[in-house]
């Protein structure tokens, strides 16, 4: 590539993704693009968030506004996991303040012709955008991203959000082979979606299997695993691979086994814990979201507790444990990272 100048290769993300040590632990988060921002909010106006997905100008401007405000060492691309789905033709809505709600829900054979393979023509406008964060983003990378077959299944599935995921479950114990047919497609949705933000330039990716913690360890192997794995091939060998779970200690060992470098780890179970059961990977978390509508003492404390309890993993990128939210000030978003920085620097 022609833009070795400003090539974010020794950024301290990327350095702790190889699990080499870092000038400083790096920092970025979930959900740093998006609504706790006023300027997100001015961006927006009234364009609806699929709409805003394919803008390239407007997602390279959202995907800008936390690294400019906040320095956080990595760029999350502004997207949605349903993105790829509504690609190949699939009528999903993205509803404020309720998520995305498919308008026929998944449930028979017939169904599985609604999920062709995706063509990189098809999301043109994801390269593009790409292609102008690149040059903005000069030495700091960006992270692509999809959701995981079983969490997207789970959308389609059920139609829209779910607390139980019930219909899901269902049809996997009930319908195997038809499970399987969705999650195997899925997941070539997923692997060429994350291709196609590599091929752009996207630095290292995130596979978000929000939802998986709804599985036992055992569903977890049989109907998610494989899958996942899957999806993550498709950029093995090319750059690292985060993988994250909402509620998921009980599937550390298992999620690792789909071959992401990283294991993202939400706020549910110390870093020391996660590093001690994988002592092979990197990883990324966990400060309690909740924190950051604390006062400055508790955040700060915390914050330091987050850097203490990482420091037994093989590399460790700050994370928070699950999404920023949305009330969230972004004055105490940048004090945590400032803080990280400050007493992480080597
Ligand atoms: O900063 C970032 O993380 C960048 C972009 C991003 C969005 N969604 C933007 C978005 C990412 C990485 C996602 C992933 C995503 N989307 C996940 C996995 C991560 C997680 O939080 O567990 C899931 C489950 C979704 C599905 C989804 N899309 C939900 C649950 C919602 C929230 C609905 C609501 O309004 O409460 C969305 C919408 C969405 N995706 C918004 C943003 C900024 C808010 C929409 C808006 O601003 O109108």
């Amino acid at each position: 590539m022609s833009n070795a100048a400003a090539s974010p290769i020794e950024s301290p993300f990327l350095a702790a993704c190889r699990g080499e040590q870092p000038s400083r632990t790096p920092v970025w988060f979930m959900r740093q693009a998006g609504r706790s921002l006023p300027e997100y909010k001015t961006a927006r106006g009234t364009t609806t968030m699929l709409e805003a997905c394919r803008t390239p100008e407007l997602v390279c401007e959202i995907t800008m506004q936390p690294v400019r405000r906040y320095g956080v060492d990595a760029a999350i691309f502004f997207s949605d996991i349903v993105v790829p789905l509504a690609a190949v033709g699939v009528d999903v809505e993205i509803v404020p303040g309720t998520g995305p709600v498919v308008a026929e829900p998944f449930r028979t054979e017939d169904d599985l012709k609604r999920l062709r393979n995706l063509d990189p023509c098809d999301v043109g406008y994801i390269t593009e955008a790409i292609g102008l964060l690149v040059k903005e983003l000069g030495d700091t990378p960006l992270i692509g991203f999809a959701g995981a077959p079983f969490t997207l299944a789970s959308y389609l599935i059920e139609g829209g959000p779910s607390r139980d995921h019930a219909k899901t479950k269902a049809l996997m114990h009930s319908a195997p082979e038809l499970w399987h047919g969705i999650a195997s497609r899925l997941a070539a949705i997923c692997g060429e979606f994350l291709r196609v933000q590599v091929e752009a330039g996207a630095r290292a990716v995130q596979l978000f299997d929000s939802w998986a913690g709804a599985l036992s360890e055992a569903d977890y192997r049989r109907f998610a695993l494989p899958h996942s794995t899957a999806a993550l091939a498709g950029v093995a060998q090319s750059v690292p691979r985060i993988h994250f779970g909402v509620g998921t200690a009980h599937l550390l060992e298992a999620m690792a086994e789909t071959g992401a470098e990283i294991s993202g780890v939400d706020f549910r179970i110390p870093l020391e814990q996660a590093a001690e059961r994988l002592p092979d990977k990197v990883l990324q978390g966990n400060l309690d979201p909740a924190l950051i509508l604390a006062d400055d003492a508790a955040l700060l404390a915390a914050t330091d507790a987050v850097l203490e309890s990482g420091r037994g993993a093989k590399g460790h990128i700050f994370n928070l444990g699950h999404g920023v939210l949305p009330d969230s000030d972004p004055e105490k978003l940048k004090l945590v990272v400032d803080r990280v920085h400050e007493v992480s620097a080597r």
